[in-house]
């Protein structure tokens, strides 16, 4: 039996990782659960669950919610804020946290659990994008076992040969093909990305995510951090690993041995295979996704992504191959522009506009520890706030 805490439990992968572990109740027992403000939705899986430990992050939230949270179930221990985000994740009865809070919040979390030894479910792209050297150097120092849940990454994993202990020379692999769906403006213009409004930009065709990774799906910055994700987690550089747009989603990343084998894991678009993955490594569990259907798939297709309409996967390669603290700052203007532009305030296109201006005022420099790391963070939300100010005026 493993005790399971989920950071995000609210969100999208939390909500399909408590589906997997609900098919599973001889195997996984929830330990903790934690929102930021989605209390009500916590509530019901308090209900389902009974975990030992809830965390809400947002101070006005977790005030709210104390006093139902209590009655619905007594001996429960509701704990607040990061303190309270970091000690669930670093919990001595914790065998594995899922890291899926969203965005830099998860950034210290994730860490925490990895500081701790654990066993992590990696679904927060941002906290390796922001600290990728120090980060991993933890996971090495602390023991922890760290596995991929974002679908491409797991795929790459799961294409590497067993025994598979880091980089890609010393395995024979020559290089990884990265599969992006292309998101739901993939064949637009630019006169039609102009356009573009935030209800469309969360509605992607093939997935169903949280607002804030639809939204950098469209814009291809998920799969710039993808990019800068693979480079750290596989410890390669970015000219070996190749962005391929593939369209149906049916076949989430390759990996390129060099004798020209190219072996790709292929499934249905459901984050609950990767979770169920991640769980039960080195088995397999059922994680309740439906077999694939090849024929009614019928087609595989493949093109080069088009970086001249998406200039955010340039700007995240550009960051990759900079290394320091580039990364931590493209992030961090993301992180604004996209709530800038769910928010109404800019249109599509000026997201990587907005990133790109950040990156030049923002100079790179290599991070000593994760003080630094969210140093650099702050200054290009601030550099990012204070443009958009500009915009605005
Ligand atoms: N969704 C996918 O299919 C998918 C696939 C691959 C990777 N990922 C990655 O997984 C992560 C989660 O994505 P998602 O789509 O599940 O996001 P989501 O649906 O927006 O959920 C985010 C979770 O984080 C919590 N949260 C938000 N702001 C927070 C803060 N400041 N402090 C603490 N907790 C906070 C939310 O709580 P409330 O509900 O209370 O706001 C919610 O539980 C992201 O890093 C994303 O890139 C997602």
């Amino acid at each position: 039996m493993q005790n399971v805490v989920i950071l995000g439990s609210t969100g999208s992968i939390g909500e399909n990782t408590l589906d997997v572990i609900a098919r599973h109740p001889d195997r996984y027992r929830v330990l903790a659960l934690t929102c930021h403000r989605n209390t009500e939705l916590l509530l019901r899986q308090v209900r389902a669950f009974s975990p030992r430990y809830v965390v809400v992050t947002d101070a006005a939230a977790a005030a709210g919610a104390r006093r139902k949270l209590l009655a619905l179930s007594p001996g429960i221990e509701v704990l607040e804020g990061l303190p309270g985000l970091c000690e669930v994740a670093a919990h001595p009865d914790a065998d594995a946290v899922m890291a899926a809070i969203v965005g830099a919040a998860g950034l210290e979390p994730t860490l925490a659990a990895v500081v701790a030894g654990k066993r992590v479910l990696l679904a927060n792209k941002e906290s390796l994008v922001m600290s990728g050297p120090l980060f991993m150097r933890a996971v090495r120092d602390h023991g922890a076992t760290l596995l991929p849940i974002d679908s491409e990454h797991n795929a790459i994993f799961q294409c590497m040969p067993p025994g598979y202990r880091g980089g890609l020379d010393g395995h024979g692999v020559a290089r990884i093909l990265l599969t992006a769906s292309g998101g739901p403006f993939r064949l637009h213009s630019r006169a039609e990305l102009e356009l573009v409004t935030p209800a469309q930009a969360v509605a992607h065709p093939n997935w169903s995510m949280g607002q804030k990774i639809s939204v950098d799906s469209a814009t291809l910055m998920n799969k710039g951090l993808e990019l800068i994700e693979a480079c750290y987690l596989f410890d390669t550089t970015a000219d070996r690993v190749e962005v391929v747009v593939h369209p149906q989603s049916i076949i989430h990343s390759m990996v390129e041995y060099i004798d020209g084998s190219v072996l790709a894991q292929l499934g249905n678009p459901d984050m609950r295979t990767p979770i169920a993955y991640g769980l039960a490594w080195p088995a397999r569990i059922a994680a309740g996704v439906p077999s694939l259907d090849i024929i009614a798939a019928a087609r595989l297709d493949f093109a080069a992504p088009d970086v001249e309409r998406f200039p955010c996967l340039r700007l995240a390669r550009t960051a990759c191959e900079a290394g320091g603290t580039a990364s931590a700052v493209l992030n961090a203007a993301n992180e604004v522009a996209v709530e800038a532009f769910l928010a109404g305030r800019i249109g599509f296109l000026a997201i990587a506009e907005l990133i790109e201006r950040v990156m030049l005022r923002c100079e790179s420099f290599e991070p000593v520890d994760i003080a630094a790391v969210k140093a650099a963070d702050a200054e290009a939300r601030a550099e990012a706030r204070q443009l958009l100010q500009a915009v605005s005026a």
